[in-house]
């Protein structure tokens, strides 16, 4: 299904092969990783995203985590439900689509100074289709940086997903992330879990 023929067949594959636009068709206005967690991506994010720049979210929500005293020249939002993308207070303008089903973004060339995706790349069955998208909406060393940590919605995620362990979560988005043909990729604990929900970005430049 996806450009890496070195996994197991199903390794994309899910419990619910449902539509994924009707799981996500009632807004859920909660917050999916605990508040040390989202401190700790924020203070990341103030590190690593450019002031002023055009960031991408992808598979966003209600929230970006973003620092709040930071202005960008535009934060575009990608996601699965209209409502939540329309209540999240740092998004100029966004678009909703179903990356399993069509894994392009309508993005043009070298426009971004930097992408995120926090807690949804467990959901992509095509990985590396995805992210070569992002790559080619980054401008020349922009990054982009995947955070995720223990919990998903289990029968979404996909198999390979929930055969790993934390620190092969990992490994497994450092190898989408070079298979995207991004480069300098690189893991980071945020949060280690002990008193908390853990955080762990893997981040990539284009
Ligand atoms: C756990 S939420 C994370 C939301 C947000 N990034 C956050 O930090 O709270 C997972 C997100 O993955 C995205 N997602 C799930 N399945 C998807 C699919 N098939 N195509 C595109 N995005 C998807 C949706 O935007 C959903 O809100």
């Amino acid at each position: 299904m996806d450009d890496l023929p070195e996994l197991p067949p199903r390794a994309f594959a899910r419990e619910d092969e449902g539509d994924d636009l009707s799981f996500y068709a009632p807004a859920r206005l909660v917050t999916h990783i605990d508040e040390g967690a989202v401190a700790a991506l924020t203070g990341y994010y103030r590190q690593v995203v450019p002031a002023g720049g055009v960031v991408l979210d992808l598979m966003s929500s209600w929230v970006s985590h973003l620092p709040d005293e930071v202005d960008y020249a535009e934060v575009i939002g990608h996601g699965m439900n209209e409502a939540e993308l329309a209540a999240n207070p740092r998004l100029h303008r966004w678009f909703v689509r179903d990356l399993n089903k069509d894994p392009t973004l309508p993005l043009e060339d070298d426009s971004l100074d930097a992408a995120l995706c926090c807690v949804g790349v467990q959901y992509l069955q095509r990985p590396v289709a995805v992210m070569g998208e992002v790559r080619r909406a980054l401008k020349s060393g922009a990054p982009f940086v995947v955070s995720y940590s223990n919990r998903c919605f289990p029968t979404k995620a996909v198999a390979i997903w929930r055969a790993l362990d934390l620190q092969g979560h990992a490994s497994l988005i450092g190898h989408y992330l070079e298979r995207a043909g991004l480069t300098n990729v690189a893991a980071t604990m945020l949060a280690d879990g002990r008193r908390g929900d853990p955080l762990v970005a893997v981040a990539g430049r284009a």
